[in-house]
Parts: C-alpha cells; structure tokens; sequence
C-alpha cells in the first residue's frame, strides 16, 4: 500500500525548492485572475421564503426568492405596498431570519445564527438608513454616529465619528443636536453612521422617503458618491425617479422577484 503523500513529502521536495515557492506562485496567479473575474458575491439569496402566521392563516410575504448581489452593486428593490420589500430588507439586513432557505452574506452563512451572532454580523458587514432617520434625541451627531462603535468596542471613536461626519459633508456640525439640524442633514448625520464602521454593504429603506425633492437629491448623490467608491448599496423606493440612479432594478410582486434589469445608462447626478 501507498503511504500517504503527506508523509511522503518532506523527502520528496526538490534540492532547490524554497519554501513556499510554488505557493506564492500559485497566488500571484490568483490575484492577476481575480482583475477579470466578476466581483464576488455580497448577497447570496437561495430559495427564501419569510411565512408570517396569524392564527390560522398564513402570510406568504417572500416566496422562494433568489437573488445574487454583487460587491459593488447599487441595487433599488420596488413593489406595491404588501409585496414583501421590508420583508426582503430586514432578511437582508439578519434583522429577521427567513422560514425556508439558504442566505450568504459576504460569505457567511447566516440563515442558521443565534440572535447574538446576527447582531455580531449586523454590526460589522451592514449600515443601516431608515426612512425615519432613527436619530437619538437630545444627542450630538458625533455621539449619534459614535453609537455603532461603542457596540463593536472601538476605542478612538470621536476620530472615526468625525471622519464620518466630513464625508457626508457635515464636519462643521458636530455639535448640533438632530433638532438643530435639517432633515437633509439628519439623514446624511443617520449616513454617516451606517458608514462608520466601514460595513461591506449599505441597506437603505425608503431613505428620501422624509425628504423634499431638493434634499432628496442630496441623499441620492452622496448614495451614489458612496457605490462609485465600491461600496455595494441595497434601497428600498417606491419613486421611479428614485429607482433610476440605481445600476439595476428588481421588481417584487405577491413576495417573489417579477423582474430584475441592469440599467446600463443609470441617471447622472449633475455636479
Ligand atoms: N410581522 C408581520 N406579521 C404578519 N404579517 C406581516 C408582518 N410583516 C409583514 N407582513 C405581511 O407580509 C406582507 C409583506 O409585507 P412587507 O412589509 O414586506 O411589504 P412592503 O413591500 O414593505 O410594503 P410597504 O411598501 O407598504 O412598506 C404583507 O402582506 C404584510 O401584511
Ligand atoms: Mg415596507
């Protein structure tokens, strides 16, 4: 009989053989291939399927979804009211874990976590933008931003905060409390928090939904701005307007998918 390789190896390595040689070879090969593979996927949605139970009736409100998003994308998720947007988001977001099938986040099965894990996973891979900004009160925005770092246990996180802040155009308003600020302002502040701890993907439902057209368009630019630098962004709209920024366009209905188009020409937002 053979003996295994593995044992067999070490007296079988060529004279001038170095060590690790033909690894990092074999590495170098990986990284020049990854430059012309696609991106790699951010969500993997296998057969998902979200039934509420009320009683004696059931609620069907995702029904056998799959769906692959890639790191990158800007994706915009529209449907009537009903049709299971919230659903998908809060599935999306391991707010809520699905009753059938399999979900992959930036490689990680999550569909079988404990609460804690999920929170764990939340915190580190995802920044959240609610319609409503879901501000705190009474609170500074560095100390609103601050928040998601306290969680994870960051230490310098009045820097990062403030880092935050500047990015999304309001270093000069630290101080202020969400009362003291626009609601423009407010969700650029709720922005900056969602993006502090540097997440792989930004979930955002309805997040011009508060706004007037002109603060709208603010939202949507810095939304943009953000997927141009690589980051992969998921909204929730129900504007058509809204939904053409977007580099591709999934249409839910009655909690399945009923279409998904790439917007090859997404709207530009004038400078
Ligand atoms: N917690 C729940 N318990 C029972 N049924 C629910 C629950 N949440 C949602 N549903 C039902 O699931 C379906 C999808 O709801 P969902 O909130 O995902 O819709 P939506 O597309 O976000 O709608 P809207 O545009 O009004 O926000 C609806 O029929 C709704 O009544
Ligand atoms: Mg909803």
């Amino acid at each position: 009989m053979r003996s295994p390789s593995t044992t067999r190896l070490p007296f079988h390595q060529p004279k001038n053989a170095t060590r690790g040689g033909p690894i990092f070879a074999g590495r170098e090969t990986a990284a020049q291939l990854s430059t012309v593979l696609p991106a790699r996927p951010m969500i993997q949605l296998e057969g998902v399927t979200k039934i509420y139970t009320m009683g004696e009736n059931e609620v069907r409100a995702l029904n056998n979804v799959d769906l692959t998003i890639a790191e990158g994308e800007m994706v915009a998720v529209m449907g009537a009211s009903g049709s299971g947007k919230s659903t998908m988001m809060n599935i999306l977001g391991c707010l809520d874990a699905p009753t059938d099938g399999r979900y992959r986040l930036d490689g990680i099965d999550v569909a079988q976590r404990s609460d804690n894990e999920l929170a764990e996973i939340r915190n580190r891979k995802i920044g959240f933008v609610f319609q409503s900004f879901n501000l705190i009160p009474r609170t500074s925005a560095v100390r609103n931003v601050e928040l998601p770092l306290v969680y994870a246990g960051v230490r310098d996180r009045g820097v990062r905060a403030g880092r935050a802040l500047e990015q999304v155009g309001l270093g000069d308003r630290q101080k202020h409390l969400p009362n003291e600020l626009s609601g423009g302002q407010q969700q650029r502040v709720a922005i900056a928090r969602a993006l502090v701890t540097d997440p792989a993907m930004l979930l955002a439902d309805e997040p011009t939904g508060n706004l007037d057209s002109e603060s709208s368009l603010e939202i949507l630019r810095l939304l943009v701005g953000l997927n141009d630098a690589g980051r992969t962004v998921v909204l929730i709209t129900h504007e058509e307007d809204i939904a053409a920024f977007a580099k591709r366009v999934i249409r839910l209905r009655d909690g399945k998918i009923v279409s998904d188009q790439t917007q090859h020409k997404r709207m530009q937002i004038a400078q």
